[in-house]
């Protein structure tokens, strides 16, 4: 078993990713079995896909590492380290620039999301984002894919370049008959916390590129912003119902009961069965305190880890070699599959 996921490291790390990835990666590190290996990465030349200042995405990277260590994520059983310091992962993603079709890469909701009218003035980074995500995960042969819901298509994506590869250059007359050079990966999605939405709007997905900051809770907030930031959560005047049915058409109410259920690690159900009957004013509180209590020793840790960059720069170094020989075989399987000549 091989356990890889990314995050860009734009903005700081929010509730959302910390709840429908994060969280999972750790679990999925603590149970890892001998012989299985966990690769954590700071996905910063998903990026520069965008508009962006150098020096803040240097800082955040640094910034996103110390985040992912106070998550617990150990650098001693996990390879955790950032995209640009592994540069097969340019280089692969160019051998499946090769299999990736355009029609593809045109039916991926998150390019339609953030292209919208404008395609022609978009960065073609944008556009073949997808491709670069699925040499990530291909590069290592990775089984499993610990993401969050809005994820999922681009590893099935990966899945559809993995296999047309292995058709189109393992097969018969290849020469290297029947050994396919990419595993087909799998999604891990947690089903209870698959899509955190915005605390502003309950429908849409809580984002570190939202403009508004009170519309998501970051791991860098402290008690009191925190607690401010779930007071101002927009809700509906409603009372709480007694069952999950109940909060149909009322999306910012099934979010922060999600939430809730999420963070105690029970379900909406359960939750409804506690505060059926009342209203946000005593369920705010409740969700206030779970959050800060929860958080908010992460969050601690994270203040006192960002300073010392020292270690950071160290477990970075340590991280990127360790993913470079692990991902070295794949790469030159798929430039020999591809018939490319790289001399001795
Ligand atoms: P990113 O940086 O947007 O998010 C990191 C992880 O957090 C999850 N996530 C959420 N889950 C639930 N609710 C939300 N509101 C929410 N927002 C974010 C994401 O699903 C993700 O798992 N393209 C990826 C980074 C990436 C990657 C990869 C992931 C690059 N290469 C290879 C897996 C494998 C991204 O932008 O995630």
């Amino acid at each position: 078993m091989r356990v890889v996921s990314g995050i860009q490291p734009t903005g700081s790390l929010h509730l959302g990713n910390y709840l429908g990835a994060i969280r999972n990666w750790v679990r999925m590190q603590d149970g890892m079995e001998p012989g299985s290996q966990c690769l954590f990465f700071l996905a910063d030349l998903h990026a520069i896909s965008m508009p962006h200042n150098p020096a803040e995405l240097r800082a955040a990277t640094l910034e996103m590492t110390a985040a992912l260590v106070a998550c617990g994520i150990d650098p001693a059983r996990s390879i955790l380290f950032n995209q640009a310091q592994v540069p097969q992962h340019s280089e692969l993603q160019w051998l499946l620039n090769g299999t990736a079709r355009m029609g593809w890469l045109n039916r991926m909701t998150q390019w339609k999301d953030k292209a919208g009218k404008n395609r022609e003035g978009q960065s073609v980074a944008l556009f073949t984002y997808p491709v670069l995500q699925a040499a990530d995960v291909l590069l290592y042969q990775a089984t499993h894919v610990p993401v969050g819901e809005d994820q999922k298509q681009h590893l099935e994506l990966a899945r559809d370049i993995a296999q047309k590869f292995n058709v189109d250059y393992c097969g018969l007359g290849s020469g290297l008959e029947d050994t396919p050079v990419f595993t087909l990966p799998e999604p891990i999605v947690p089903p209870e916390a698959a899509r955190i939405m915005s605390l502003r709007d309950g429908t849409a997905k809580m984002s570190k590129s939202d403009p508004s900051d009170m519309s998501r809770i970051n791991l860098a907030d402290d008690a009191d912003a925190m607690a401010a930031k779930i007071k101002k959560a927009k809700t509906d005047p409603g009372l709480l119902p007694s069952e999950l049915a109940g909060l149909a058409g009322r999306p910012e109410a099934l979010n922060l009961v999600s939430i809730f259920a999420a963070l105690e690690g029970s379900t909406p159900d359960a939750v409804l069965a506690r505060f059926a009957g009342q209203g946000f004013g005593a369920f705010k509180p409740a969700m206030a305190e779970l959050v800060v209590e929860t958080l908010g020793p992460i969050r601690q840790r994270f203040v006192e880890l960002k300073e010392d960059r020292e270690s950071l720069d160290a477990i970075l170094a340590r991280g990127a070699a360790q993913a470079r020989a692990i991902g070295g075989p794949t790469l030159t399987a798929a430039y020999n599959a591809l018939g490319l000549v790289r001399g001795g």
